[in-house]
């Protein structure tokens, strides 16, 4: 490709569809090789490009959480900041906090207290923790500072969003993985749009690390169509995907 096929991407611009009644608007982000991988060495930090992390934090700019599952909690941690005064104040002139909530789904309560999601108190923060988690555990992270909302143990991911929305008033969710929340989400038809950064980079190693999961093998009339609503090429070789998620199956 010439320099000429690349366009300046600025995720600022991106306007939203309004939310459903009864859950907020949510979307996935993420990062992946061309082989499929999500994961190097642990995290997603090897795979996407400078231009892709300011683009995470323009998509950011548009919504009230950022949410992640406790396993991404553990190793990237959970952090809604923006890392730039231009963008706050974006989001300050739109009568918006600085920053948007941090939200974590987790059910063994494993959340490393050394996390900034727990330390940093320049942005709201709030754990949905399963019904599942015994009592002692809830009152451990009670203690940390941060609220802990229970939610059933049989629609966890579906009551944390009823609360992001109707608690909270949230109306649009980022959900930044990890594939967990991500299959959980798009399994149960509560998701919207997804974000895909394609880097132009080969993984390898033998295990999978997708960019969603669902227990079970994949099977035809299990998937979930997409409607391409844009791809920008950059400089670096990373493709910028976004796409509508279907409602229904294929
Ligand atoms: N490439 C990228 O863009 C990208 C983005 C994000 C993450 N990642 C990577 O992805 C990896 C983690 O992904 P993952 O798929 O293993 O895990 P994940 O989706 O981040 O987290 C799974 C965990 O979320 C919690 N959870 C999910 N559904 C739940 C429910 N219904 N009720 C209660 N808790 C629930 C549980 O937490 P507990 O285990 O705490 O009970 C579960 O083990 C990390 O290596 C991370 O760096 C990559």
């Amino acid at each position: 490709m010439s320099q000429s096929d690349w366009v300046e991407i600025d995720y600022t611009t991106l306007s939203f569809p309004e939310p459903p009644a009864d859950r907020p608007f949510v979307a996935i982000n993420m990062v992946m090789s061309a082989d499929g991988r999500t994961v190097v060495d642990g995290t997603e930090r090897g795979l996407g490009s400078k231009l892709d992390q300011r683009l995470m934090r323009e998509l950011r700019v548009h919504f009230d959480v950022v949410m992640n599952g406790g396993a991404t909690f553990r190793a990237s941690g959970t952090s809604a900041r923006l890392n730039d005064p231009d963008l706050e104040r974006w989001r300050v002139e739109r009568g918006m906090t600085p920053a948007p909530i941090a939200a974590v789904l987790t059910r063994s309560g494993d959340l490393p207290p050394e996390r900034r999601f727990f330390t940093d108190h320049s942005f709201y923060a709030v754990i949905y923790l399963s019904s599942a988690a015994p009592g002692a555990v809830r009152r451990e992270l009670e203690s940390r500072g941060r609220p802990v909302i229970v939610v059933p143990e049989e629609d966890a991911a579906e009551a944390a969003l009823t609360h992001l929305r109707k608690g909270l008033v949230a109306r649009r969710v980022l959900v930044e993985g990890g594939a967990m929340l991500n299959g959980e989400l798009i399994r149960q038809g509560l998701v919207d749009e997804f974000f895909l950064t394609l880097a132009p980079r080969i993984a390898g190693g033998d295990t999978a690390y997708p960019a969603v999961l669902w227990p079970g093998a994949p099977t035809a009339s299990g998937i979930r169509q997409l409607k391409l609503l844009h791809a920008k090429t950059a400089e670096t070789g990373e493709v910028f995907l976004r796409y509508s998620v279907e409602r229904s199956g294929a």
